[in-house]
């Protein structure tokens, strides 16, 4: 088991039993004037959070993390962390997880089918992470301003391991589902090793491009159609690409170009 105080690839620990959610608890460290590099995990959250003001359930054995970073950070680079930490999460489950079937589908049936490759988790803008079309995990980036006028930016990263939640609007599901048997440290050590190395390339200036590309060559639904929910407009188009900020670029019906900075992705016409 994690210690309750540790040190991570050159990050602190701090591993919880329970905790209401580990993005909220980052966000006070934060507020305390903590240095940053700090990792929060916690076995469950009695009211996790989920994007736009949704709840996230996170029941015992299902992954809760959160990442604390301060800095000379800007607003707009650091909006592209969630998709390191995207990329770092599809890193870790395809490399612990060697036993996840992860194009089981939605209906429980396997669309592998012989001699096919198996597919790999794929990332859905901005930060979601998807097994045979269902989410598996997704991604939180909340930041705020520190008494000392820095940013701080926490990314919490919640995986579905043991469990998924029925009550949603959206298929769900979980490692254990998939037929992997690895559990929520396992996938955390995993994510923190290769959180580090893909830090450390994005932090290199140039690096972006390189985290972009890897992000593209896993993208689910790209060059098909969507459903952007933007508040409360619907813009639908062919999704194209993500810009170098990592917007989301569709191409509307009228053949014009248009960039997202924040939405709902749904595929196929709705
Ligand atoms: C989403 O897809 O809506 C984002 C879900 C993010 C959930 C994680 S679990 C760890 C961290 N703490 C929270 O309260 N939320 C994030």
């Amino acid at each position: 088991a994690l210690s309750p105080i540790a040190e991570q690839n050159g990050f602190r620990l701090e591993a919880f039993e329970t905790i209401g959610s580990t993005n909220a608890v980052a966000l006070e460290r934060a507020q305390a004037g903590d240095p940053g590099k700090l990792w929060i995990v916690s076995k469950k959250q009695a009211s996790g959070r989920g994007r736009r003001g949704r709840a996230w359930s996170s029941p015992e054995g299902n992954l809760a993390a959160s990442l604390l970073l301060t800095g000379n950070l800007e607003l707009k680079s650091a909006a592209t962390l969630g998709f390191v930490a995207g990329l770092s999460l599809a890193d870790a489950l395809n490399a612990v997880c060697p036993s996840a079937n992860f194009s089981v589908g939605i209906d429980g049936a396997s669309n592998a089918g012989a001699g096919k490759s198996p597919l790999r988790v794929e990332l859905k803008w901005p930060n979601d992470l998807l097994a045979g079309g269902a989410k598996l995990a997704g991604i939180l980036l909340e930041s705020t301003l520190m008494a000392d006028g820095h940013l701080a930016v926490v990314i919490g990263i919640g995986v579905n391991v043991v469990a998924y939640p029925q009550d949603v609007p959206y298929p769900a599901t979980s490692l254990a589902r998939l037929g992997a048997n690895c559990d929520a440290e396992t996938v955390f050590l995993a994510l923190s090793d290769a959180w580090e190395e893909n830090y450390r390339i994005w932090a290199n200036g140039r690096g972006l491009s390189d985290i972009r590309k890897r992000w593209l060559s896993q993208a689910a639904g790209i060059g098909s159609e969507v459903a952007v929910r933007i508040d409360g407009a619907v813009l639908r188009g062919i999704f194209e690409t993500i810009d170098e900020d990592c917007q989301f670029v569709i191409r509307d019906n009228d053949g014009v170009r248009q960039k997202i900075a924040a939405g709902d992705v749904h595929f196929g016409t709705v």
